[in-house]
């Protein structure tokens, strides 16, 4: 395998080997500790949802049990299995956007939860039909909007208020099909009890469900965290960082924030950049206080503020091998439950701060709206404090880092396209048309949405920045986001420079709109962002999403984050690619309604293909086709 692009790997080769040396335990220790992983659970066979089980059937028809005990079969099992992990992604998602709508209803104008995007508050009120939204006084306005959206997750009828952006082709499907997500916290709870013991047995119509569920993800949890966070936090601005691990620095304090909730590592940045804790820094010996985003946090504060990436999903081990880290500070998903006890192994101090990610081993500060900024002062204390029980003698920060752009909200995309509109014809600023009329020209090919997580099922990121590479040499542009994002970055993907890595075409379209050829849109919530723009797309075409040459792409996903992810892209008419096989082959029956029957009635479906570079060619077949069917 070619890996002329990523110093990367040598790099975690060293540390995996200091980890050794430091008796230090990582996920690839435990991964050979699993040796061969269960052949039922990974063909989605295995069912433990009542006690006269667990039951397991066969993976392969006709061979040994066909039928639970409660007679469930393959195809059963498998499409609550797969359900169940619906729920549980558009339960995480959804849960942390009611997060950042309680920070929003606490908000005030002296307290540190602030309104930020005044604009966006005004337009996304207006868009939900509150009265006078251009006048009310702003945190009047704000606590308004924050208790609409709070009916999202619970009202007893009617459906997602954001549907209503949606193109009216698409919309008409969603409601023709019965997709069109009702209340949030009612999907995830007649899904899960749809999936009960002795309710579902038609596999079709627990998928149908599941898909629901997930485009209440989509179109209603994942698009409220983006939306609000940006009126909370700011709208993000395309503006440059650094990634990788060699973003930690020796002479700093460095704290890392890794999770998915902006609320409390918004506060942690507002912390550290007070004068008293930078001096108290100094006076332990280091120069500054240096934070370094992971996951998703890092996302959501890269794309706000410009905070370094110090790495992806994967790398979460790695950065407290550098014995570099005074304190590891978590919020909420993908934080491994082993990192309390590797902290222990260097001078780390493990924080977790939420009630539903308590994680025991280190230290718990309950992170609340009414003590946000208290919490991350004693936070930051605490690493400051902490910066002169570090051990030199265990300290190696790689010296691998890359510069990169992020900050590609939609706003700042049609910011960008404003520059090359000519303003002596008809076209009007504040479009995505200068996008769709490359499209539809062929100076692109298409569009595609590249995201997810790291699984040990792929070697590290490199799925991620093999289909990006080719994708671009193609001309098709890619937009991204969570640890896809991460990986682009630190492959030097998201620099203007990459340009030099594209077809004739797409080449062009970076040097006049001086952008990347990948763009960086956030974090994985932010697949919001992804579903509006492809639906601005949409609308300047007057077409169903599903015509559009555009495809999203999961090539190392491992959550059930990600499986209502694909889910809901799938829903919004987007053909979906996913680089690790789900867990339903044992129903041939499942795997067909995924890959090919859900066409017939949603207009899209999904692709399992393991190797990257195969995947972009079955990619650019998709893509030519639906240009050809469009006339383009
Ligand atoms: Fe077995 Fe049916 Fe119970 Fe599942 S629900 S564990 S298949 S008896
Ligand atoms: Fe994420």
């Amino acid at each position: 395998m070619s890996n002329e692009y990523l110093k990367f790997d040598q790099m975690a080769e060293a540390l995996l080997e200091k980890a050794q040396r430091d008796g230090a335990e990582t996920m690839w220790d435990r991964r050979a500790a699993q040796k061969t992983q269960c052949g039922f659970g990974e063909a989605g066979v295995c069912c433990r949802i009542c006690a006269m089980g667990p039951c397991r059937v066969s993976p392969v028809p006709g061979k040994g049990a066909e039928r639970g005990i409660c007679g469930a079969s393959a195809d059963t099992i498998v499409a609550r299995n797969f359900a169940r992990m619906c729920a549980g992604g558009t339960s995480a998602h959804s849960d942390h956007a009611r997060d950042i709508v309680h920070a929003m209803h606490a908000s005030k104008a002296e307290g540190p939860f602030k309104i930020r995007d005044e604009a966006k508050l005004r337009r996304i009120a207006a868009e939900w039909g509150i009265e006078a939204a251009d006048t009310k006084e702003t945190y009047a306005l704000a606590h308004e909007l924050a208790n609409m959206a709070l009916e999202e997750f619970g009202k007893p009828f009617g459906t997602q208020r954001f549907l209503q952006r949606s193109q009216k082709d698409r919309l008409n499907i969603w409601e023709r099909e019965n997709i069109a997500p009702r209340a949030i916290d009612m999907e995830v709870t007649t899904l899960m009890h749809s999936t009960h013991i002795g309710c579902a047995s038609d596999y079709e119509s627990i998928f149908r469900r599941g898909m629901r569920t997930s485009m209440s993800d989509g179109w209603g949890g994942s698009m409220i965290g983006t939306e609000f966070s940006d009126i909370m936090y700011g709208t993000p601005t395309a503006k440059p960082s650094s990634s990788n691990l060699g973003v930690i620095d020796k002479d700093q304090v460095n704290i890392l924030i890794h999770g998915h909730d902006p609320n409390l590592a918004e506060m942690v940045v507002l912390a550290a950049e007070n004068p008293e804790m930078i001096e108290l820094a100094k006076a332990k010996g280091a120069k500054g206080i240096n934070i370094v985003g992971m996951c998703c946090t890092g996302n959501e504060m890269t794309m706000r503020h410009g905070i370094k990436i110090a790495g992806n999903f994967y790398q979460q081990e790695l950065c407290i091998i550098t014995g570099a880290i005074e304190a590891a500070v978590v919020d909420v998903q993908c934080i491994f439950p082993a990192l309390p006890a590797l902290a222990k192994k260097y001078h780390t101090r493990f924080i977790s701060t939420s009630e539903k990610a308590k994680i025991s081993g280190d230290l718990y500060i309950q992170f609340s709206e009414a003590t946000g900024l208290e919490n991350a002062n004693e936070i930051v204390k605490i690493a400051v404090e902490n910066f002169v029980n570090r051990d030199a003698s265990k300290v190696e920060i790689p010296d691998v880092k890359c510069d990169t752009m992020v900050g590609y909200s939609v706003e700042a995309i049609i910011d960008h396209l404003d520059k090359v509109v000519n303003t002596n014809t008809t076209d009007k600023t504040g479009t995505v048309k200068p996008l769709t009329d490359v499209i539809y020209a062929g100076v692109i090919r298409g569009a595609a949405g590249v995201v997810g997580c790291n699984n040990p099922k792929q070697v590290h990121d490199l799925a991620h920045v093999t289909v990006m590479k080719e994708l671009i040499k193609r001309d098709v542009i890619c937009v991204t986001t969570g640890c896809a994002a991460q990986a682009a970055a630190k492959a030097g993907l998201l620099q203007l420079e990459a340009k030099e890595m594209c077809g004739r075409g797409l080449k062009e379209v970076c040097e006049r709109v001086n952008i990347p050829p990948v763009l960086h849109m956030g974090s994985c919530v932010d697949i919001s962002r992804i579903l509006d723009l492809v639906n601005l797309c949409a609308l300047e075409k007057d077409v169903d999403t599903a015509l559009l040459p555009v495809v999203g792409i999961a090539p190392e996903w491992m959550s059930e984050k990600a499986v209502s992810i694909a889910n809901y892209v799938v829903g919004s008419g987007i053909n979906t690619y996913l680089g690790v096989i789900p867990q339903v082959l044992g129903s041939p029956n499942f795997t067909k309604l995924l890959t090919e029957d859900c066409q017939e009635f949603i207009g899209a479906h999904f692709v399992f293909e393991k190797d990257p570079i195969v995947m972009v060619d079955k990619i650019m077949e998709d893509l030519e086709a639906k240009r050809t069917a469009l006339g383009i």
